[in-house]
This record gives C-alpha cells, sequence and structure tokens, in this order.
C-alpha cells in the first residue's frame, strides 16, 4: 500500500496560499506552491474541507458535499489541483465529514427527520457536545450549529450519503465522473452514530486520556457516540472507498483502535500528540500505538497547539526526528516545517474555539509571499522564518525535515524501543538506531555510524536527537 511508511502533508486550504488577492488561501493557490511539498519530499496531501461552507466551524460544517466553496476556487481548479499533484507523484486526501452538516444543508430544512432532534423542550439527556454545552438539540430551542446527523437516515440505508460522496470524489470511473482522490481523512469518527433512544452517558469511571471539554470529561462516551455500530456503518464506506485510504480522526484511547482498523487503514496516535515532551510519557504513547502498526503519527494540526509552542523551540528539531523515524504513516501540519508557533489569533475571534492561533498562514519570504491583499488572518513572524530562507540555509528546520523524509526510506520495518538513559527516547529501525534526548543535559550517543544529528558536539546534546547506522 502507498500509504503505509507515506508522509502526509496537511494543508489547510485557508491559511495555504492566495492567488487571487482576497486574502484567503485557495485552491490555484495550493497548485502554485505544489513544488514546496515535491522539495519536501512527502508522499500526499491531506486539505481540511474547500466545500460550501457558512464557516460557522470553518468548514466542518458542510452545507454541500460535492461542491467547491467559491472562495476556494471552482471544480474545474480542484481537478487541476488533483492533476498537478499527480504528475509530482502526491497523492491528494480530503476531509470526509459524515457526521453532522452545516445548518445550510439543504437536507436541514428539507430532510429534518435526518437530524436528532430532543422530543421534549429542552435537551432530553445528558449528553455533551465536543465544544461544551448539550449534544443534542430541540427543534424549538436555538438553532444548533453544526446539527448531528442521524447516519441510518441520511439518503437511504447505512452511510448512503457519504459513500456516494466518497464515490463521485475517487479514482476515475468509467463514466469520468471520478475525481481522482486517493483517500480521505475521516472527521469525529467516533461519533459517526448515537444511541437511538438518546440513553444518559453514564459518569465516568476513569480519567480520559486526552483532553476534553470539563464537562464532558465527566462523562463516559457510551451513547452520544463510540458505539459499535459505528463500525458496521464504516464497512460500507470501507466498501466505497474501494482502496482509497481512510483515516480516522477518532478521539479515543490507542486502546479501542483497534476493533476501528477492521474499517479503517489508519487512525490518529492523539496520545502520541498530547504527550508532554518527556521521555516517559512518549514511550507510554509510542509503545501501544506502534503495536498496532496502522497508527498515524503526528504532532500538531488545525485543532491543537502548534508543535513549536508545544514542545518548545529548542525542542523542535528532535521531534522532527521522532515524528518521522517512527515505523509507519507520519503527518505534518503545514507551516510546523518552518518552525512556526501559534500566533495572536484574532479579535474578535473567527473561530469559536479559539483556534485562530493556530491557523495563521504559511510564510514564503520574508514578505509573506502569502496574498497580495490582506490576509484574513496575520502573518505571525515571516522576517524570522519563512521558506525562501530556510531552504537556502543547509542548517534550517526545513531541511532537516527533508533530509528526514529522504533517510526514512531507507530504514528497515522493523521497530524496537530500546532502554534507554533517563530522559532518552531511543529505538531501532533494522540496522538504524534513533535516539532523542528530551532533557536540557547531555546524554551519552548510541554506537554506531551517525548517518544524521540535529545539534554538533560529542554525545547526545540537550535537546539533540541522533541517527547512527550499525
Ligand atoms: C475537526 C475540527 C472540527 C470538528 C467538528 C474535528 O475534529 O478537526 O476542526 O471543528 O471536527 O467537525
Ligand atoms: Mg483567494
Amino acid at each position: 500500500m502507498w500509504w503505509q511508511d507515506a508522509v502526509v502533508y496537511q494543508i489547510y486550504p485557508r491559511s495555504f496560499q492566495d492567488s487571487d488577492g482576497d486574502g484567503v488561501g485557495d485552491l490555484r493557490g495550493i497548485t502554485q506552491r505544489l513544488d514546496h511539498l515535491a522539495y519536501l519530499g512527502v508522499d500526499a496531501l491531506w486539505l481540511s474541507p474547500i466545500y460550501p461552507s457558512p464557516l460557522a466551524d470553518f468548514g466542518y460544517d458542510v452545507s454541500d458535499y460535492t461542491g467547491i466553496d467559491p472562495q476556494f476556487g471552482t471544480m474545474g481548479d480542484f481537478d487541476e489541483l488533483v492533476a498537478a499533484a499527480h504528475e509530482r507523484g502526491l497523492r491528494v486526501l480530503l476531509d470526509l465529514v459524515p457526521c453532522h452538516t452545516s445548518i445550510e444543508h439543504p437536507w436541514f430544512r428539507e430532510h429534518p427527520d435526518r437530524y436528532i432532534w430532543s422530543p421534549v423542550d429542552g435537551p432530553p439527556n445528558n449528553w455533551v457536545s465536543a465544544f461544551g454545552g448539550p449534544g443534542v438539540e430541540s427543534r424549538r430551542g436555538e438553532r444548533p450549529l453544526v446539527p448531528a446527523l442521524v447516519l441510518s437516515r441520511a439518503a437511504g440505508p447505512r452511510t448512503g450519503a457519504t459513500r456516494k460522496s466518497s464515490r463521485r470524489c475517487r479514482t476515475s470511473s468509467a463514466s469520468g465522473s471520478g475525481r481522482g482522490v486517493d483517500g480521505f481523512r475521516l472527521d469525529a469518527i467516533d461519533r459517526l452514530v448515537k444511541d437511538e433512544q438518546l440513553r444518559d452517558d453514564p459518569p465516568a469511571s476513569r480519567p480520559f486520556p486526552l483532553p476534553l471539554d470539563p464537562e464532558a470529561a465527566r462523562l463516559e462516551m457510551r451513547y452520544s457516540g463510540n458505539r459499535p455500530e459505528a463500525i458496521e456503518a464504516l464497512r460500507a464506506l470501507r466498501e466505497a472507498a474501494g482502496d482509497a485510504l481512510l483515516v480516522g480522526e477518532l478521539y479515543r484511547p490507542v486502546g479501542e483502535y483497534e476493533r476501528w482498523l477492521e474499517v479503517l487503514d489508519l487512525v490518529f496516535a492523539f496520545e502520541f500528540l498530547f504527550s508532554p515532551w518527556d521521555a516517559e510519557r512518549l514511550r507510554a504513547a509510542i509503545e501501544p500505538a506502534a503495536e498496532l502498526r496502522r497508527a498515524a503519527w503526528v504532532m500538531s494540526n488545525h485543532d491543537f497547539d502548534r508543535l513549536a509552542t508545544r514542545v518548545g523551540p529548542e525542542n523542535l528539531r528532535a521531534a522532527a526526528v521522532l515524528l518521522l523515524t517512527l515505523p509507519g504513516t507520519a503527518f505534518v501540519y503545514q507551516g510546523d516545517e518552518l518552525g512556526l508557533a501559534n500566533g495572536p489569533g484574532h479579535e474578535p475571534p473567527f473561530d469559536r474555539a479559539g483556534r485562530d492561533r493556530l491557523r495563521h498562514p504559511m510564510q514564503w519570504d520574508a514578505h509573506g509571499g502569502f496574498t497580495s491583499g490582506t490576509p484574513w488572518l496575520p502573518l505571525v513572524d515571516p522576517e524570522a522564518r519563512n521558506v525562501a530562507d530556510e531552504r537556502a540555509d543547509p542548517g534550517s528546520l526545513l531541511n532537516l525535515y527533508r533530509s528526514l523524509i529522504e533517510l526514512r526510506r531507507e530504514l528497515g520495518a522493523g521497530f524496537r524501543l530500546l532502554d534507554a538513559e533517563p530522559g532518552v527516547v531511543a529505538f531501532e529501525r533494522d540496522r538504524h538506531t534513533v535516539a532523542v534526548n528530551t532533557t536540557a543535559e547531555p546524554r551519552p550517543a548510541p554506537e554506531g555510524e551517525p548517518v544524521l544529528a540535529t545539534h554538533e558536539g560529542e554525545g547526545l546534546p540537550p535537546h539533540a536527537a541522533l541517527i547512527v547506522r550499525n
């Protein structure tokens, strides 16, 4: 399978490249910048949603699953982007959002029966939405921002709607209507099916390993989502998608991934994403995810703090080594290869959940290079870090990403975590040993011929990572 050791680059379309001066990134802009992905050597790109949307949740509130939002361009622009990506050997993943729609989706008016409504005036149960607040809306209540779908009732039996849209987007069919998409990231997939009887979620009996809204953390998601029926429903999507890559955004403990991997190819390793930069904690997150062989390594995305902010700039080089030498598929969020940190966001906020600061535009040169107009969010620090300067500097973080992506092709299939010095994560990949020093003190280097080092100096300097060959 092409994706098994692939590096997937996440593009946040509003913030990658603007081609028409309106300050918002667009599809033509992405096509113009594909050389950056080719330079890095990644295998695929994932586009966060590009469908028509009133932007109550910045594109994750979809009002038409089969269209392109005019701000992003046209279907012709999309076809050109896919063709240009394929020409460079880059696969294309779309974001599929099957658990809720925008209130502006025609179904919301024409088929209210396809949504979950409270039978009483007010919330019918204790469900908590991902952003806090009640999880089910009363028909007479306020209008929900992104109403949840009852999947079994949406456009025919089982997952009719999403099945059709995934089929339409996929490989060219005889009719020529396919669009050549190579896979999908499945949004919030643990919420695909909810209990028909709207039963209360029970109180949580143990702490949840991932950050949650405090209200949600008090409950165990047993009825509001995480249903075994979801896996059955996904079989239909699996069938329609054929061999297209399906990667699930499953916000659950890694111990639960296995059953979802019956129908999905990959699931994001969220415990790894949230692990503090501490060797013990990292090992604890890596071990079970690596055992599955199909966890997608990821350290940041458009929802959570940027990598530079989370691990600190001093650890960015070592974090790049870790992310790109673990066995299996890795996801890189645009800008992380430059060391971009969280930005100031916007006042008043655009995003209801405070995520503007993770979504500032790409910095292509010292002036920005993102748009000829006024960017929808300001650029953070283009003079300090940008693609042009980092390309020219052999010692830059960008060029470290590039070297690692090249080197990872030489790492074998094997993987074994090693007992290491305190504060060091070390593992073998067949003939290579990787050692990552998470501390501010020097540590001894692993034995072998150095192949790649993040820092100069003897041993394993503070915050450094080293790859040796045995
Ligand atoms: C997406 C978020 C979105 C949420 C609701 C996710 O997990 O990544 O950006 O707000 O789903 O669709
Ligand atoms: Mg634009």
